[in-house]
């Protein structure tokens, strides 16, 4: 006989012993997510959070893996939540207050108010329909979702200011705004700082680099970048860009989605909202940053692959 029972008892022993030392570190590298300061506040956030635009629309079999994903995402560190009172028309709020139930204290949560609502009382109602959705008692972030045609940015920014002396919000923000629209907004506010502006930003969009990241990071703002995978139209790996990322990812042992996040979360003022409805996908994006970095060569690569615009362009926004 090739072993004793005592040495394939022993074996057995090292062999288990090493699987968890495996699970071991798989975990600590999941878990081991870089968080940042968050603008100008004094909040350190992770580099990666979770987006829940169209998180309700798989159907109503669909949604215990969607509250099942953001659980998952929470529980590897992943816990600044996106959503909106425009997402699903309440419903991906509705979805999110099931996900945080018993663990808010853990999340930073953040809502928007639609740019039709967003009159002085409109904005204060908004809110309060949000928190009820939600079932909270106050929101981590506001954000204005876009300029406002309709109403003017002071009105808007009063009732927000309104909102954090009532408790009801933490922080102010902004999404889809360009520096001249940023400044009009701080303008705008007498109290407070604009302490986050949301925008666009994947690698066929990088226009932002050019002058709002620049101004946010002079100004203490938070860029939150949205749409990382471009919306559902992330480069496929026969595309010339998308062998560039599937070369970087071998050589990491990562994926090329894991590549295009830890490169769009690259400069310190970047925060990124992934989102996933599939656990598998969540955790995916979880190790995207933390224990390993892209080197000056990968970045380089995907610089030339995907370049910034030559020129400036007004901000776009899906
Ligand atoms: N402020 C604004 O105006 C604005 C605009 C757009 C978006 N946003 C926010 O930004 C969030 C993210 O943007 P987005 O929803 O437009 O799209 P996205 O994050 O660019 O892409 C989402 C898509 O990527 C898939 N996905 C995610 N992780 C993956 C992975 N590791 N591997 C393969 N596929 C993966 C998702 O599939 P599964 O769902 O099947 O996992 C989903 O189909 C939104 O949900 C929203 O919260 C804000």
């Amino acid at each position: 006989m090739l072993f004793d029972r005592v040495q394939l008892l022993r074996l057995r022993i090292t062999v288990k012993k090493l699987s968890l030392l495996i699970y071991a570190h798989n975990q600590r590298d999941l878990i081991k997510l870089l968080r940042r300061k968050f603008g100008w506040t004094d909040l350190d956030l992770p580099v990666i959070g979770m987006g829940t635009w169209k998180i309700e629309s798989r159907g109503r079999d669909a949604q215990p893996t969607a509250i099942e994903a953001l659980r998952l995402g929470l529980d590897l560190g992943m816990n600044h939540i996106d959503t909106a009172e425009m997402y699903g028309n309440g419903q991906a709020e509705q979805l999110v207050a099931e996900a945080v139930d018993g663990q808010r204290e853990q999340v930073f949560l953040v809502s928007k108010v639609l740019p039709s609502n967003a009159s002085y009382e409109g904005t204060l109602k908004a809110c309060e329909r949000s928190l009820k959705r939600l079932k909270i008692d106050f929101l981590d972030l506001y954000l204005l979702h876009w300029p406002s045609s309709q109403h003017g940015i002071e009105e808007t920014m009063r009732a927000m200011e309104k909102l954090v002396d009532e408790g009801m919000i933490r922080f102010i923000g902004v999404s889809n705004f360009d520096v001249e629209q940023l400044r009009e907004a701080q303008h705008a506010l007498m109290k407070y700082r604009i302490a986050c502006n949301q925008v666009l930003y994947h690698l066929a969009y990088r226009g932002i680099e050019r002058d709002l990241l620049p101004y946010c990071a002079e100004n203490g703002i938070a860029i939150v970048g949205y749409s990382p995978f471009g919306h559902g139209n992330f480069p496929s790996s026969h595309s010339r860009g998308g062998r560039v990322l599937a070369e970087i990812a071998k050589r990491h042992n990562r994926t090329m989605r894991q590549v295009a996040l830890n490169f769009l979360t690259r400069d310190s003022n970047l925060f990124t909202i992934p989102k996933a409805g599939n656990p598998d996908h969540i955790r995916d994006n979880s190790g995207a940053v933390g224990i390993w970095k892209l080197t000056d060569e990968d970045i380089a690569a995907i610089d030339r692959i995907f370049p910034l615009p030559p020129t400036d362009k007004p901000l776009e926004m899906i």
